[in-house]
Formats: structure tokens, C-alpha cells, sequence
């Protein structure tokens, strides 16, 4: 009999702002929850008033980490400085390595109209630090979708469902990343592997989570982030509206971190290393 995981902690998410002025929701890397480990942020962005994002994220550095960013509205327009660039438009999704280091710039294209997604951090194993950067980029109508007669749409970014799986590969925390949409009251299960970290963030309507045979479901309105505990079922039903949300799991790294802004590491001496060659242009390696 599997193990239905509970509730152990629920997130109102922070407003704030990041990169050159773009207001945000942190649901994680916050003082309530600095570290899930593997992940180590959460961002949720969305505005229809341009002077709340349009000013986007100019140039910044990575290292020892990835970055997956998830569109729902708009246009992001990315660019690095080894010469990768690209567009990322509405259900499009992008799994950035950054590894030894990347230094790129995020920008909104458009000035009028909504803009909205999602931006998580994956932490790497000390291993895989320092390795080569890699982008792993997939258009909307690529990503496989689920669509369960009982009225729930699952569209399958990184991990599997019903034996549908996503195009995200080779990623060590060997991660699930689902977009679901229930219709209301319907049911949805997902076998998460035990020891894994799971979060789900509602983004829409309301969901109740944790129940089991013995205890009373939560009802959780959007936006929440809703942290699970061991076990390896998560259960959610939507509540009598459409609900819609992210379910998110990892395998934990259990690594020593030092972090300092877009740079994380296992030592504070790597961090200092990241600073050293970020002022002597030696931040951004060459693989040629
Ligand atoms: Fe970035």
C-alpha cells in the first residue's frame, strides 16, 4: 500500500523584485524557506503592466546550478555570452545548465500585454559544478501533454506520467516537472519516489492536498506553495473550480552549500574562486 504524502509546510509566496525591476512572487529562497533541496529557488512572475517587468534581467552570471524557466504569457528573449540566444514564448520551457559558468541576460519583447511564468533553481552535485553549460530548450506544442478522461490536463516538462515522458533528459536530480489542470472536483495521484522532495505551487483556483484515509484534507487557494512530506504518493483534488498548478520533485543532494547570489557552490572558497573569475575574465570557459 503506498504512502500517501502530507502536508508539511504551506507558502504564501513574497512578493519582491529581482534583476533590473521585475515584480515577483518567491515562493521559494526566501527566509520561510531558503533551501528544498535540490531546489534552491522559485520564482513566479506575472503582470499586464509593463513597468513591472519590462526592464527584465540584463546581463548576470551563473554558476553550479540550473535554471528552468517556464512561460505561460509573453515572450522572454535570452542570450548568453558564448553567442547561444533564443525566444521563449507562451508554454515554452527552457532547462539552462549553467554549470562552470554562463553569463546571459533574460529581456521581456514585448510592451504591452500580460507576461507570466516560472523560474526554478536546481542545484548541482559537486561533481557536475563545473561542467560544460547546456541548454535543453522545447516549444509548446513539443511538450508532451496527458489529457485523462476525467478532466485532467497534464503537460509533462521533465519526468513521466502514464508512461508519457518528458523531453527534459540527463538532469542528475532526476526531476518531475508537470503542469496540471483539474477540472473541478477531479482527482489527480502522481508516484513520487520516496526521499525525494516534492512542492506543488497553485497558480489557479484552489486544491485540497494531503488527504488520506485517516485525515482531513487542506484546501489550499492560489498562490500557495505547498511542501510535502515523505511518502511516495502525493494525492490533490481540486476543489469545485478548475484548479490549476506545478508539481515539482527532486532527489535530494545532501551536499554542503555556500551560496551567494547566482553562484552556488559546496565551499565558500569556490564562491570566492566564481568572484575572482568573474573580475578577471576567466568566469565564462572556453570549450573550443
Ligand atoms: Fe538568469
Amino acid at each position: 500500500m503506498k504512502e500517501v504524502r502530507r502536508i508539511a509546510e504551506i507558502i504564501t509566496p513574497e512578493t519582491t523584485s529581482d534583476g533590473a525591476g521585475v515584480t515577483l512572487k518567491r515562493g521559494l529562497g526566501t527566509a520561510k524557506l531558503n533551501y528544498l533541496d535540490p531546489f534552491l529557488l522559485f520564482d513566479h512572475f506575472g503582470s499586464s503592466n509593463p513597468d513591472e517587468y519590462i526592464a527584465g534581467f540584463p546581463m548576470h552570471p551563473h554558476r553550479g546550478i540550473e535554471t528552468v524557466t517556464y512561460m505561460l504569457k509573453g515572450l522572454i528573449k535570452h542570450k548568453d555570452s558564448s553567442g547561444n540566444e533564443g525566444v521563449l514564448g507562451e508554454g515554452d520551457v527552457q532547462w539552462m545548465t549553467a554549470g562552470s559558468g554562463i553569463m546571459h541576460e533574460e529581456m521581456p519583447q514585448m510592451e504591452e500585454g500580460k507576461m507570466e511564468g516560472f523560474q526554478l533553481w536546481v542545484n548541482l552535485p559537486a561533481k557536475n559544478k563545473m561542467m560544460r553549460p547546456r541548454y535543453q530548450e522545447f516549444k509548446s506544442a513539443e511538450v508532451p501533454v496527458v489529457t485523462a478522461k476525467d478532466g485532467a490536463v497534464i503537460k509533462v516538462l521533465a519526468g513521466e506520467v502514464d508512461e508519457t515522458k518528458g523531453l527534459v533528459k540527463d538532469i542528475e536530480a532526476n526531476p518531475t516537472y508537470i503542469d496540471v489542470t483539474l477540472e473541478g472536483g477531479v482527482d489527480f495521484a502522481k508516484s513520487i519516489p520516496k526521499g525525494h522532495s516534492v512542492f506543488a505551487y497553485v497558480f489557479e483556483g484552489a486544491a485540497e492536498f494531503g488527504g488520506n484515509d485517516t485525515d482531513e484534507a487542506t484546501l489550499v487557494e492560489a498562490p500557495r506553495l505547498v511542501v510535502f512530506k515523505d511518502g511516495d504518493l502525493v494525492k490533490i483534488k481540486a476543489s469545485e473550480r478548475v484548479a490549476r498548478f506545478l508539481l515539482v520533485s527532486g532527489q535530494p543532494l545532501g551536499e554542503p552549500i555556500a551560496r551567494y547570489g547566482p553562484f552556488v557552490m559546496n565551499t565558500r572558497e569556490e564562491i570566492q574562486q566564481a568572484l575572482t573569475d568573474l573580475q578577471t575574465g576567466a568566469f565564462v570557459k572556453s570549450y573550443e
